[in-house]
């Protein structure tokens, strides 16, 4: 099937987060979303099938979560990234970021470290403070606009034996690194060989760009390392399904994934809702053409980003994303900061867009702008950045 990605449509009054809740979330009612990791891209049709063949019978009682989640993650994993799981390993969840609130209380105990690497997905500092324990910031290099890992920090960090865990975002929202074999294999290597488990959270690896592979980090070196390590799917970010809460984590460790599934039950936190599995299985099963025509268009709106910066805002610099739709924009060469940009963006260009702070202090000099949207509607955005930049800037 073809998808219009151009379409426009109208998601106010929908109990949209980005949509609806951008004034309680991001300070200005009147900001045009671009900010919370969803598109404004229709759902695959599939998907929508499913959820209305679902709603079509009138009887919403309790459901159960069939197996039939797990051949259709285990085969589009294979398919998509290489790497052949055994459908044992899976456990069906409701989202990524309650597997890693979840396994931090399995795995630490308060006043443990957590290491991360800012900056970084917010949930990931605010599930370590939550939960009592020390964020152990392993902070990403850097240099000539690109991001690494400080591969010598992290070996420190990583020896502490107060160090419990590490939540690794691959591909890495918000600096659009695609993480290579060799980075992830020094990672998994420095985890496992100093009793750190690792949370591979690889909630957007079906969101490459411009060719860039997702390596998934548990089909990595020896059964030490691979039995370290938690890996996250879900269709939620490729296929705009998030609301629908239904994601798979893949635990190879047969210890952890009891700890995992023990920590669920005590929780009470496996209540799926009663579309979540069978819309999981259509986005796995029935919907390669909806990925295969999203990425091409994404990577429209990126040179459409690029183009515009360079050739209007060239104090603004595009981190250059190997994946995602999240870009992040080093406003370094504005002179403002922190509180200054989030007001001259989100306040004075009213665009509501994740302030760059809120990943960590290392992205002071940051905002992330959600470019998952028409490109219409992108370049109003960037039309409405300009006017303001033009006056205070040019
Ligand atoms: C890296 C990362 N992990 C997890 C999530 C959200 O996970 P969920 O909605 O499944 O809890 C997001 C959403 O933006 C994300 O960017």
């Amino acid at each position: 099937m073809v998808y219009d990605f151009d379409e426009i449509i109208d998601r106010r009054n929908t109990a949209s987060s980005k949509w609806d809740n951008v004034g309680a979330r991001v300070g200005n009612p009147d900001a045009l979303p671009m900010w919370v990791a969803d598109t404004d891209f229709r759902c695959p049709q599939p998907v929508v099938d499913a959820v209305i063949k679902r709603a079509e019978h009138p009887i919403y009682g309790y459901p159960f979560v069939t197996d039939d989640f797990k051949t259709a993650t285990v085969n589009w994993v294979e398919k998509r990234h290489g790497w052949k799981m055994d459908p044992e390993w899976l456990v069906f969840a409701t989202g990524i970021v309650p597997v890693f609130n979840t396994m931090i209380q399995a795995l630490s105990q308060e006043g443990d470290r957590i290491i991360i690497s800012r900056p970084v997905y917010h949930p990931f500092g605010f599930a370590i403070d939550d939960n009592h324990r020390e964020i152990s910031d392993n902070s990403l290099v850097y240099e000539n606009g690109r991001y690494t890992i400080d591969f010598d920090d992290l070996q420190r960090r990583a020896e502490d034996p107060r160090a419990k865990l590490m939540i690794i975002s691959n591909p890495h929202n918000p600096v659009g690194r695609a993480w290579t074999e060799e980075e992830l294999t020094r990672m998994s290597k420095i985890c496992a060989d100093n009793g750190v488990v690792v949370i591979c959270d690889e909630i957007h690896s079906d969101l490459m760009l411009y060719g860039h592979k997702h390596i998934p980090m548990g089909m990595l070196g020896d059964e030490k390392m691979r039995n370290n390590i938690i890996t996250c799917y879900a269709p939620s970010k490729i296929f705009n399904c998030a609301g629908l809460r239904g994601s798979a984590v893949v635990v190879p460790n047969p210890e952890l994934r009891k700890l995992l599934n023990q920590r669920f039950k005590m929780n009470r936190s496996i209540q799926q809702n009663i579309f979540a599995v069978s819309a999981l299985v259509a986005a796995y099963t029935q919907c390669e053409d909806y990925v295969d025509q999203l990425l091409p268009y994404l990577e429209k709106n990126v040179d459409f980003l690029r183009t515009y910066l360079k050739e209007k805002m060239p104090k603004i610099k595009l981190v250059e994303p190997e994946a995602t739709y999240l870009m992040w924009l080093d406003c370094t060469e504005l002179g403002i900061s922190g509180d200054e940009l989030a007001n001259f963006i989100i306040q004075d260009c009213k665009v509501a867009v994740s302030r760059g702070d809120g990943f960590g202090q290392e992205g002071k000099n940051f905002i992330r702008l959600n470019i998952g949207c028409p490109t219409a509607v992108l370049k109003q955005g960037l039309d409405q950045i300009y006017q303001q930049y033009q006056k205070r800037f040019s």
